[in-house]
């Protein structure tokens, strides 16, 4: 056989082939085997030299005319590819105008956060307007400016994260910053801040995110929020408390929820008082979620300490005031049924889509 029938028979075989590709990755793959490296005609090529002299520049030129035309065949064929491809995609993907857009997923509100707004809400009704303080805090106002001095054994009620005195993490000692800094263990040192800031009459929530140093279960996570309140003002009293906790409980969970008041004990309200709903889950009959006692307690309030009142600038004989500090995260949980705190924090979106109607 020579080497010219070689050329027409790969030229021919390859025509077919090109006919039969039905997609561009055949074609694509044809034209590796013949133009290739050591594709068919590429190989065929390098023989040219064993040929007789004078039969060698025909049979090249034969040669080159057929990879021309081979790699011409070859673009036509797969624009025509591309079309018939097209074709099909425009048929079967043609444009609807009229069809419905597409839902956008926007996410929504976290249930702990829509329990805050809500809060925020019901207070701004009752004139309290919002007051932040920082997540850093300082011991002195965390405890010693809320009549907590050191050493004093209520700090055992607020186990605490301190920020590491810098450099002592390396060295591997850590240690409590000197300058006092940690991260606030409640929302209470944002009284004293509101205090020195603002004058009488004072009416502010505080919400925020608070930091403990807890074993974390089912009902402590080491992070959580808080919503404090606080009232400063002339003849402010016991009273006031009373009243407004109850109509805040009634806007949040009915007017029908039972409440009631409990002696408490915080170093920086005196009196003070734990404040109780009546259970959700069984009505008041007594069930495991509330400790079979019928009741759950949502906040912990008081009468602004004297000695806190002059740490704010305030003297205690001609003002008085309230304060209450709420746990939404808790109030979340009471109010959807939740048994577990961690998953609040979980991000789990099993269980966040579940609350998408609060955004
Ligand atoms: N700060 C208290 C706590 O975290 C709650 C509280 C706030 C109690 C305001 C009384 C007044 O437990």
């Amino acid at each position: 056989m020579s080497v010219s029938d070689d050329l027409d028979r790969i030229a021919t075989d390859a025509r077919q082939a090109l006919t039969a590709a039905t997609d561009a990755a055949a074609v694509d793959d044809l034209r590796h085997e013949l133009l290739g490296r050591s594709g068919q005609l590429t190989t065929l090529l390098r023989q040219l030299g064993t040929l007789p002299p004078d039969e060698r520049p025909a049979v090249g030129q034969r040669a080159n005319e057929i990879r021309r035309e081979l790699e011409v065949a070859i673009g036509e064929r797969l624009e025509a590819l591309r079309l018939t491809d097209l074709e099909a995609r425009l048929a079967t993907e043609a444009l609807d105008m009229s069809a419905p857009g597409r839902q956008l997923s926007v996410g929504h509100v976290h249930p702990v956060q829509t329990m805050m707004r809500d809060l925020r809400e019901i207070f701004h009704a009752y004139g309290f307007e919002v007051f932040e303080g920082p997540e850093i805090e300082t011991e002195e106002y965390n405890f010693e400016l809320l009549n907590i001095p050191p050493d004093h054994p209520a700090r055992d009620l607020w186990d605490t994260l301190f920020v590491a005195e810098p450099g002592s993490v390396e060295a591997g000692r850590p240690e409590p910053a000197q300058d006092g800094t940690i991260l606030r263990t409640h929302t209470s040192p944002v009284q004293m801040r509101a205090m020195r800031a603002l004058d009488a009459p004072i009416r502010v929530i505080t919400p925020g995110r608070c930091f403990r140093y807890e074993a974390v279960d089912a009902g402590h996570g080491f992070e959580f929020f808080q919503v404090e309140g606080l009232v400063v003002d002339r003849d402010t009293s016991l009273a006031d408390l009373k009243g407004m906790l109850e109509e805040v409980a009634r806007a949040l969970y009915g007017r029908d929820v039972r409440t009631r008041f409990r002696p408490g004990y915080y170093p920086f309200t005196e009196p003070s008082v734990a404040f109780d709903i009546g259970c959700l889950v069984c009505g008041g009959e007594g069930c495991p979620a509330c400790k079979r006692s019928g009741w759950m307690t949502i906040l912990g309030a008081g009468m602004v300490h004297p000695a806190v009142l002059r740490n704010g600038g305030f003297d205690p004989a001609e003002y008085q005031g309230y304060a209450f500090g709420m746990g939404p995260d808790r109030m979340t949980m009471l109010r959807h049924g939740i048994g577990d705190i961690r998953i609040l924090f979980s991000a789990d979106l099993r269980f966040l889509t579940q609350f998408g109607g609060g955004s």
